[in-house]
């Protein structure tokens, strides 16, 4: 969602706006801009609706602004269709910016500065900040952003450039996430580390309504009374390969690969004399005892790690565990406190929405721990206690590898939990341990294994609609996730449903031809799933299931089998980090037999950090 970029040193300006804004491109967008102090000191802007391309084609066919200081910025659209207009950057009369965010108040702010004298030209919220900082402007830029920041509601990260100040930046952040990158003679602003990695790896981290001033040759920070202090220099541990596809087709299938090892990088540091320990995360058996009930809340995919976490921890563990997406939690008024235990997931550490419910679960009472895959993001900072998942940057906007590491951490988590509350025996603990410990093996068999199968049944899922999930347990769990990762890339119509819940309104919509994807790897539900494929498979469906690779069916079962997938074998509780794979591939195929570029796909965004 929204990236920004800014760059003020000795290099062409327009060249290093549009390489970040290629690096942020994963972030989601519909258009994009810069604008470049050019060197008879007037700003220049370029602007396209739609993809990079379309602003780079115009940058060499029409023109392309030449200077050493700019701003730049892909725009998910929020107030304003995508058009070549609605794009950033925005001009007050004397201002330039780009920004990420809301202005919640700009009806208001519009009005107020129509009847000033000001005119608006585009639909967006972005035109009315600039137009603010432009009536504040009197020549001194800091007060005039903190006046700005006076009357302002909402979330904003700002790049902002004064016509009189040549060869300057500032950059301003309330909520959306903000970094200043450090190189020689050269500084940066963006909205992660991403975009800059080609440049340098060293930066600052924003936070809330700080201010930074940038040239060149300098970068000051100031707080919103206008005092200049230092901050520390953060030094970024990606490198540039991994944030590039390295010889892949895509992101998305690069990452898959990536699993094993992100996997290894996130557990083999937590696990100690064979059990995990989480205590360099402040996590202790002595904390774990007190907790009575367990909230998981998170967005998207994060929230579906989480509801497999509910099945661990509530299985074994045995403490209560409820699920909630963030953007109701937040408005539920949620009955928690002293006691509870929030668990807030998030790949990006930004999304505006479990970020709130983590600051509400503080304003409650209850503890509030992060498993987030992105250093110093906000919900990293603000979380009582804090697991990092090692993932390393992922581009896709369709998540695997966090995915994966988030499910990871949901099981040293919920071991821990389990030996702490005496649910389990340490020789139990250390059981379930060691088969955590080889699932980056368990993964790249699984990846090995089935590859070749989900690039064939990829080919029968391409001409669908409609399709179902089925699962039940932690196989339900597991649908829900792999029903979301198809319909974000393949823009077909899927839905997960509990196996058990079919036969209660969704057979209906089961029609001749109709693909049906059923999950089957705990043992004891495997009949009770196949009989809910039967069921589908004399109504017409054309049935997928994936099971484990010892599982055997009888004759008549088989029939009713149109394609089978079989994932390596592990311990039960174990088996949705072997069998999530098998559903990443068959949404990537199908994306890629339907021509869709899967790592941008339509509408979404990577990181949603407004409502
Ligand atoms: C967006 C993305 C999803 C992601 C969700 C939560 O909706 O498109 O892929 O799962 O946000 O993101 P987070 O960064 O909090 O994990």
């Amino acid at each position: 969602m929204c990236g920004i970029v800014g760059y003020s040193g000795y290099r062409d300006a327009s060249d290093v706006l549009v390489s970040g804004l290629t690096r942020l491109e994963y972030r989601g967008y519909d258009s994009a801009g810069i604008a470049v102090f050019e060197k008879d000191g007037n700003v220049t802007q370029v602007k396209a609706k739609g993809e990079l391309k379309n602003l780079k084609n115009k940058l060499s066919d029409e023109y392309k602004p030449v200077g050493i200081t700019g701003i730049g910025h892909t725009r998910w659209a929020t107030h304003g269709e995508p058009s070549d207009l609605n794009s950033h950057p925005h001009r007050g009369r004397r201002v330039t910016i780009v920004h990420n965010g809301i202005i919640e108040n700009y009806a208001e702010l519009k009005a107020f500065l129509t009847d000033n004298g000001y005119e608006f030209f585009t639909a967006t919220d972005t035109e009315v900040a600039a137009n603010l900082l432009d009536y504040y402007y009197k020549g001194d830029p800091l007060r005039c952003i903190t006046d700005f920041m006076s009357e302002v509601v909402g979330s904003f990260a700002l790049g902002i450039m004064f016509d009189d100040i040549k060869d300057t930046i500032y950059a301003v952040r309330k909520e959306s996430p903000l970094i200043v990158g450090v190189g020689d003679n050269e500084a940066f602003i963006a909205s992660d580390v991403t975009a800059i990695l080609e440049y340098t790896k060293k930066y600052y981290l924003l936070e809330h309504n700080e201010i930074a001033k940038l040239t060149a040759n300098s970068v000051e920070f100031y707080n919103h009374r206008l005092k200049r202090f230092e901050k520390e220099l953060k030094i970024a541990d990606w490198d540039l390969n991994a944030a590039e596809k390295g010889g892949y087709p895509h992101y998305m299938i690069k990452e898959i690969h990536e699993q094993p090892t992100a996997v290894k990088t996130t557990i083999t540091p937590r696990i100690k004399n064979g059990l995990p320990d989480l205590s360099e995360c402040g996590i202790t058996a002595e904390k774990l005892q007190t907790y009575r009930r367990i909230f998981i809340v998170a967005c998207g995919t994060a929230m579906y790690a989480g509801m497999v976490g509910k099945y661990l921890i509530e299985g074994l563990a045995r403490v209560p565990v409820e699920v909630d997406v963030a953007s109701e939690f937040r408005y539920r008024n949620p009955i928690i406190g002293k006691g509870d235990l929030v668990i807030i997931i998030s790949q990006s550490g930004e999304t505006a929405d479990s970020l709130e419910a983590l600051k509400i679960s503080k304003s409650l009472g209850a503890e509030t721990l992060g498993i987030v895959n992105v250093k110093g993001s906000s919900i990293a900072r603000n979380s009582d206690m804090l697991i990092y998942t090692h993932a390393g940057p992922e581009i896709a906007v369709a998540s695997t590898k966090a995915y994966m590491v988030q499910l990871s951490v949901m099981y040293l988590f919920a071991f821990k939990l389990a030996l702490a509350k005496g649910a389990i025996s340490i020789e139990e603990c250390e059981r379930l341990t060691k088969g955590l410990a080889a699932t980056p093996e368990l993964i790249q068999n699984s990846i090995d294994t089935v590859i070749n199968d989900c690039q064939f049944v990829a080919t029968k899922l391409v001409a669908a609609d409609d399709l179902f999930y089925l699962g039940r347990g932690l196989d339900y769990a597991l649908s829900l996730e792999g029903s979301l990762k198809l319909k974000e890339i393949t823009y077909i119509h899927s839905e997960s449903y509990a196996s058990g819940e079919l036969k209660h309104g969704p057979i209906s919509l089961i029609c001749e031809g109709m693909p049906v994807i059923a999950i089957a790897t705990q043992k004891s539900l495997i009949p009770k799933t196949v009989s809910n494929v039967e069921e589908v498979k004399a109504r017409g469906a054309m049935t997928i299931l994936v099971c484990d690779e010892e599982t055997v069916f009888g004759e008549e079962t088989q029939k009713a089998l149109d394609y089978i997938i079989k994932v390596p074998k592990t311990d039960e509780v174990l088996m949705p980090m072997s069998a999530i794979v098998p559903l990443q591939l068959l949404a990537y195929y199908t994306s890629v037999n339907k021509g869709i570029d899967m790592d941008k796909p339509r509408n979404l965004a990577k990181s949603v950090t407004v409502e």
